[in-house]
């Protein structure tokens, strides 16, 4: 794959994840395992979650049991409540890919009332997701570093923050949006579901003047968690030493993507696995490297009723843009390529390095 020529691998990458509150859905969990798991080279600084399919409490508190479960060196981070609708349009439902309450299928979670799950969702009230993007922002200024801005759900909060707080923008190195699909959609025949679900939300995030990673389905489709994974993901351990049987973390992770797999297959007749759509963004961070980019001109279709919520990417340049990554520029890098063996060899490091810290296996 050649190399991404708009970005480098930064040594020390820190990112803001927002995520599908209502889902920190099964390809948002594994967002946040790379997230939280990843080598040195990435410092989750902030975790915020936006509307997804149904009530916003249990989106928050599926974000705070993931970090929880898979995390206790981010015990401090302070998950933060976004947008629980989107700006304009009614919020949509999606339980038939995630179920009910965004963790269909998932075993071993801390359960809702669990003492630490129940404080952490207290402090998560502290500040919302605009205003925690803002603090962080501000931090990352005087501290002269900068943060990725990551976005695995719709974009109305990255869409709020930017509206509320422009000069922020400064503190971010990029903004990365799994999003949108060039032609094709999968809650539409053109339509992807974080982009549909706040249309207006995404043209505000796409104008807005820093740069733009979108990861769309054409290239989210590719990173299939086929059946051999899936039994790599429950029955390979670490070599750091744990005993050779299914850890606890993994069978969670195994029930993740077993879940995830049958809605893919049921919905959309994916026959070889479901796409870890969200845990690309994470990736990209990371390892620039392993994708192959292209900047164009992306607008997003709020008006006509056949195709609303489509990422709309000149790829003929039929008017004329500048060089800024806003309103009149050619203002996203649109992913086109990823190398999938590659990605998924990132994810069981991840997977691995997990083993060794989950508190699920704690317990074992
Ligand atoms: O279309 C795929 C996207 O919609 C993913 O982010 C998935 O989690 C859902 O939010
Ligand atoms: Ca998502």
């Amino acid at each position: 794959m050649c190399f991404n020529p708009n970005v480098t691998t930064l040594v020390l990458n820190k990112i803001w994840l927002d995520c599908d509150p209502v889902r920190p859905g099964h390809d948002d969990a594994c967002a946040i395992l790379l997230a939280t798991s990843l080598p040195s080279d990435i410092n989750l600084v902030g975790l915020s979650t936006v509307h997804g399919n149904a009530s916003g409490e249990c989106t928050l508190s599926n974000a705070i049991r993931l970090i929880h479960m898979f995390s206790p060196q981010h015990d401090a981070l302070v998950v933060h409540p976004g947008a629980p609708k989107p700006l304009i349009r009614p919020s949509r439902a999606d339980p038939e890919i995630h179920g009910p309450d965004g963790l269909g299928g998932v075993v071993g979670l801390p359960p809702l009332n669990h003492p630490v799950i129940l404080s952490r969702l207290e402090s998560s009230h502290t500040a919302n997701a605009v205003e925690g993007l803002a603090a962080a922002a501000k931090l990352a200024i005087s501290s002269g570093y900068k943060i990725h801005l990551v976005a695995t759900g719709p974009l109305t909060n990255l869409a709020l923050f930017i509206s509320v707080y422009p000069y922020l923008l400064s503190a971010f190195e990029e903004v990365c949006f799994m999003g949108g699909g060039v032609g094709i959609g999968n809650r539409g025949a053109v339509a992807e579901f974080n982009i549909l679900c706040d249309p207006e939300a995404a043209q505000i995030v796409v104008d807005a003047p820093i740069r733009k990673t979108m990861i769309p389905l054409n290239v989210t489709h590719k990173a299939i968690v086929t059946e051999t994974l899936q039994r790599r993901l429950l029955n390979e351990c670490s070599e750091r030493g744990l005993s050779n049987t299914t850890t606890p973390l993994r069978h969670t992770l195994h029930s993740i993507v077993s879940y995830f797999a049958a809605s893919y297959k049921s919905v959309f007749g994916f026959n070889d696995g479901p796409p870890l759509h969200d845990a690309l963004t994470i990736a990209y961070v990371a390892r620039p490297e392993l994708f192959r980019a292209t900047r164009y001109r992306v607008d997003v279709d709020c008006i006509s009723t056949l195709g609303t919520g489509q990422t709309v990417v000149d790829a003929f340049n039929y008017r004329d843009y500048d060089d800024s990554w806003g309103p009149t520029g050619k203002n996203v890098l649109v992913a086109e390529g990823i190398d999938v063996p590659a990605f998924f060899e990132l994810f069981f490091e991840c997977v691995d390095r997990c083993d060794t810290v989950s508190r699920l296996n704690l317990a074992a």
